[in-house]
């Protein structure tokens, strides 16, 4: 978009030395000679940059600044002065001039002052219209979804956020609770202070406590350092205890404690450390009925389950299947370095009528994988139908070893079906499928060469 400038001068020969050389240069120029007329001009609106002369018949530059700023609000004025009467150019500034420059003045000069004025000014809409996308809808827009139910979810997060109570949110995998977590955090009062993730399931139960609530030196072998642990770790902000269902049954008395009374204490440590931190807490267990099978302590449950959120599986509320199809699209289209891929009418149709066991994280990953498959920017059902099929559930399966089997050959028929199931996850992509096996590209191809594995027929013989 080329800029617009207004050229406010009397002086005719200068006038149009300026805009002879502004064109030049690319802009859009327009003139008046009198500072009422430039305001009645920038009055219209629509300019990026006022030149304005202060030496002028009847109103003088310097008095037309604050009309010209309430004429014209996005326009930037800079004044074109007198060396002798610097004073004048100080005082442009004060009533809101952005810049100024003194008469003689060579272009490049000026050009300098033009381009300086104009970056600020694009900066400055850049910034303005990030912040009003997310005054208006915050970072609530990241949620997507039209159906009732996540409406109330939605309408839940916001309430919830504002109180810094202690939230449980419950729903089966890849419903999007650890995206609610994050939304909450980030719409609470404590959004600057740190967000701290735990995965109760992911640790070691051995370890588990210590990482908790720290441990002091010397508490246990390999404790060489005191240690603060997560709870501590997250002060002034909020801690996200993720698949809580799965928190060991001796731990739960001494979480109770720290989640009723804000402290811990450190493992080996003597005195109770107070902490300021929400406890959000995120299972797709049903916690009650581990309540019901002494699994999980009924004071724990009761204590976390203050304040609920339930996330309805996607099978639930499958209004919300297009639209988020729509945004998974948009984005795999973009990373993908071009428009937003499309649906055929026909995968449309597929998408809606699938269960989604693994929710809306399948979604994803399903369009993910056929947009490898997709041609001409466009899903088919066809490519849908073959993404599904190789979902991570439907891969082949390992094989077992058979009894008496020397060991080496199980080994490597187990490595071969390994290697299989992870070419068909990762949709054939040997980068990918290196990735979920956790080796590299190269170590990769040599283990395809050592079975005589070809990607393209694991594909094939799903
Ligand atoms: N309503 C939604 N709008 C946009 N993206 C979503 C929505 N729900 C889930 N997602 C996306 O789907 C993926 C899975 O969501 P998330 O990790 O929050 O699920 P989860 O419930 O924590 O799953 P799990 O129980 O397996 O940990 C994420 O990439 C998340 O951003
Ligand atoms: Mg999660």
């Amino acid at each position: 978009m080329t800029a617009r400038i207004l050229v406010v001068d009397d002086d005719k020969a200068f006038r149009g030395m300026l805009v002879e050389a502004l064109l030049e240069k690319g802009f859009e120029v327009e003139t008046a000679g009198s500072a009422e007329e430039g305001i009645r001009l920038a009055g219209s609106g629509g300019f990026d940059l006022v030149l304005q002369d202060v030496m002028l018949p009847g109103m003088s530059g310097i008095d037309a600044i604050p009309l010209l700023k309430a004429a014209d609000p996005l326009a930037d004025i800079v004044v074109m002065t007198a060396f002798s009467s610097k004073d004048s150019a100080v005082e442009a500034l004060k009533r809101g001039a952005y810049d100024y420059f003194t008469k003689p003045f060579s272009l490049t000069e000026m050009e300098v002052v033009i381009r300086r004025a104009l970056e600020r000014r694009r900066l400055q809409s850049q910034v303005q219209a990030l912040r009003t996308s997310l005054e208006r809808e915050g970072p609530l827009s990241r949620i997507i979804g039209q159906s009732r139910a996540m409406a109330r979810v939605k309408e839940m997060v916001e309430r919830v956020a504002g109180l810094d109570a202690d939230v449980l949110i419950t729903g089966e995998s890849g419903t999007g609770k650890e995206l609610i977590a994050d939304t909450i955090h980030a719409l609470s009062p404590r959004a600057s202070g740190p967000f701290v993730k735990l995965n109760c399931a992911a640790i070691p139960e051995n370890l588990l406590e210590s990482e908790l609530f720290g441990h002091e030196k010397g508490a246990f072998t390999g404790a060489t350092a005191t240690r603060r642990g997560r709870f501590e770790l997250a002060q002034g902000g909020s801690i996200l205890l993720d698949e809580i269902g799965d928190m060991p049954l001796h731990l739960q008395p001494k979480l109770l404690r720290a989640v009723e009374q804000k402290q811990v204490e450190r493992v080996g440590g003597a005195k109770p450390v107070t902490f300021d931190v929400r406890i959000i807490a995120a299972t797709n267990q049903d916690l009650r009925e581990r309540v019901e099978g002494k699994q999980f302590r009924a004071d724990l449950y009761y204590r976390l389950n203050v304040a609920a959120i339930h996330l309805p599986p996607l099978r639930e509320r499958r209004e919300d299947v297009a639209v988020l199809a729509a945004f998974f699209l948009e984005s795999i289209g973009r990373r993908l370095g071009g428009e937003p891929l499309s649906l055929a009418p026909d995968a449309a149709r597929v998408l809606q009528a699938n269960d989604w066991p693994g929710n809306v994280r399948q979604l994803a990953n399903t369009l993910e994988r056929a947009a490898i498959f997709a041609t001409a920017g466009a899903l088919s059902a066809k490519d849908l139908a073959q993404a599904l099929q190789r979902g991570p559930d439907q891969a082949a399966a390992l094989p077992r070893p058979e009894p008496g089997q020397p060991l080496r050959q199980a080994v490597n028929a187990f490595e071969k079906g390994l290697i299989v199931q992870a070419l068909q996850q990762a949709g054939g992509v040997q980068t990918e499928a290196a990735k979920l096996l956790g080796i590299t590209a190269k170590n990769l191809w040599n283990k395809l060469q050592k079975h005589g594995l070809d990607p393209e027929v694991c594909l094939q013989s799903l």
